[in-house]
């Protein structure tokens, strides 16, 4: 077994791939288009859902990539040895082709032959059965036909061994593969399934044969799949013997960075190592989503509010270890020289990002303190065990404390948070505040009705009028925001327009509605779409299928829709205001009348 630096494993194992027939296919977004189902793309498959459905993948049956992904759902176990909410995932695919036999077989050659993991360090768990699909003593035979002994096979039931990619969708049990640590059994029933530490699962290949529907049965999908995923983190960590995936070239330096900044040894104690690792974690998901192709910037809904969620509790533990948190955006700065050889657009957003995590943090620095005096305030006067409601929208409201970081705060002094009351008191909130209220949660465009969808469309002619006025294809959306009463739409441009530049645009949007221009969309490959110069975020999604929306010759963009079918649909459109939005972008919000 070698230990290997993270941009050596990438390389071997795309290697290895394209050697066994695969194509090697770039990393999609962090931020899923047209996918309402998920706020992150979570596994190298979730791009690939149209393909292992049936669709025909354009670079073949075998496929390979390295995905950037996002799983908050553990961010209470980032800290540990193992878990981050970011991670770079290594995957093979069969898209109806090879199937169990040469899945393992591939996975078992590219550990044993190509990593060198000794045989015996290896255990594996396959699929126990049960009444939706048999007991996979196939999966078993293979792994023992290449020298894993009985005993290090594990059989177990669904709750482990099958992999869904969402609610509905292609699914299917699987094999996981784990390291031996060699520490010693918790106990008689220790096996892969317990998190005692001696077994870490580097590496789940997924057998998708079905499709689970609405109604929760299984059925059979048209082709039958293979879908595979290494976590890069923790094989580098396995391989080269370390206690926590802090310890790879991945994190190394930034714990060190962090160390300098507070002096601290890492390690020292358990607060102290702990606190290190989730700045090191969270600042690193941070730098991902503000840097990503569709990048974000914190909010206060959907994906916007857990990249705030990561920020301010990186904010929190900064300060716990003495660490001025404006400091955080060095540590940003670390992550994008650090992966911007791999990342591009790391390295093309590093302004923004830098600038988002240090207007973040400056805008939550200067509440916590005063929030945290306050918890402790009220906690010493609860009566029972748990802070209402109320307190903690308060906490909210005026301190900027997500609901999350109250629960966390409280329950380190053990209380525990009236969860419905705080929604109640939120709701309550709502309804009161005339300013928005029933505005905040549409943001994008939740609100198809009529008006959002002719809004939609305006926001396309609005971009190509833009670009035509200011004579520059470099203008770019920003950011955009649809309400059923207006459009909100931010772009690039370093000054406000001029009276007659907005009367220019007016004109031409409007020009644009009085021809009365059909709205066509097409679905095509991304790559379709870039020779027929059509305006997107292309970012590397090779081989994607996406929808295409042309208003005659005035736009042509990557969009998910919906639009009005012609622009006479439209009215009159105009511009309420053109304000600066943030350095280097500009900010309009326009009505249709
Ligand atoms: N999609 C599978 C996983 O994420 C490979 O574990």
């Amino acid at each position: 077994m070698k230990a290997l630096k993270s941009y050596e494993l990438r390389q071997k194992y795309l290697d290895f791939f394209a050697s066994k027939g695969h194509s090697v296919i770039a990393s999609a977004s962090l931020i899923p288009e047209n996918d309402p189902s998920v706020l992150f793309t979570t596994a190298g498959m979730h791009p690939l859902v149209p393909y292992l459905l049936g669709q025909k993948h354009p670079a073949g049956t075998r496929l390979c990539d390295v995905q950037k992904c996002v799983r908050t759902g553990d961010i209470d176990e980032v800290g540990d040895a193992t878990h981050c909410t970011f991670f770079e995932m290594l995957g093979n695919w069969s898209l109806g082709d090879y199937f169990k036999k040469e899945s393992i077989e591939f996975s078992f050659e590219f550990l044993t032959g190509v990593l060198g993991i000794p045989v015996d360090k290896i255990a594996v768990t396959v699929f126990a059965g049960d009444e939706d699909c048999p007991r996979d003593t196939y999966a078993a035979g293979v792994w023992e036909s290449l020298g894993i002994a009985k005993d290090r096979i594990f059989y177990l039931p669904k709750e482990n061994n099958w992999w869904y990619a969402g609610a509905t969708g292609p699914c299917g049990s699987d094999t996981e593969i784990f390291i031996d640590t060699g520490k010693p059994a918790c106990g008689e029933h220790c096996d892969p399934s317990c998190d005692c530490g001696k077994y870490v699962e580097i590496w789940n290949n997924v057998f998708m044969e079905f499709n689970r529907t609405k109604d929760g049965k299984f059925e059979p999908l048209a082709q039958k799949n293979v879908d595979t995923g290494m976590g890069l983190e923790r094989t580098i960590c396995m391989l080269g013997g370390l206690q926590s995936v802090y310890e790879t070239d991945l994190f190394a330096h930034v714990i060190e960075q962090i160390a300098a900044l507070c002096g601290k040894t890492y390690g020292a104690d358990e607060q102290t190592t702990r606190a290190m690792r989730i700045i090191a974690d969270h600042m690193r998901t941070a730098t991902f989503m503000i840097g990503d192709e569709n990048g974000i910037v914190p909010s206060n809904v959907d994906q916007g509010y857990v990249l705030r969620r990561l920020i301010r509790r990186s904010v929190r533990f900064a300060m716990q270890l003495g660490i001025d948190a404006a400091r955080l955006s060095d540590i940003a700065q670390a992550y994008v020289d650090q992966y911007r050889a791999y990342y591009p657009e790391l390295g093309a957003n590093e302004q923004k990002i830098v600038g988002e995590v240090s207007k973040e943090v400056d805008k939550f620095a200067k509440t916590l303190d005063n929030g945290i005096r306050e918890i402790e305030k009220v906690l010493r006067y609860v009566q029972g065990d748990t802070l209402n409601g109320k307190t903690a929208f308060r906490l909210y409201d005026t301190f900027g404390f997500p609901i999350e970081m109250t629960q966390e705060i409280c329950r380190e002094k053990g209380y525990g948070v009236d969860l419905d009351g705080y929604r109640n008191a939120f709701a309550e909130h709502q309804k009161k505040s005339q300013a928005g209220a029933e505005q905040k949660f549409k943001g994008g465009l939740a609100d198809s009705g009529e008006q959002t969808t002719y809004l939609h469309t305006a926001t396309h002619l609005l971009l190509a009028s833009l670009k035509k006025v200011l004579g520059t294809d470099d203008i770019q959306q920003k950011g955009s925001n649809i309400t059923a009463e207006r459009l909100r739409f931010d772009f690039n441009f370093d000054r406000p327009l001029t009276d007659s530049e907005k009367q220019a645009v007016e004109a031409a949007v409007n020009n644009a509605i009085a021809r009365d221009i059909p709205v066509v969309c097409e679905e095509m490959t991304v790559e379709q779409a870039r020779e027929q110069h059509a305006v997107g975020v292309f970012g590397s999604r090779y081989g994607e299928i996406v929808k295409v929306y042309t208003i005659g010759d005035v736009d042509k963009q990557i969009c998910g829709g919906p639009h009005a079918e012609h622009t006479g649909q439209l009215g009159r459109f105009r511009i309420v205001k053109e304000q600066s939005s943030s350095a280097g972008i500009r900010r309009i919000k326009a009505v249709l009348e």
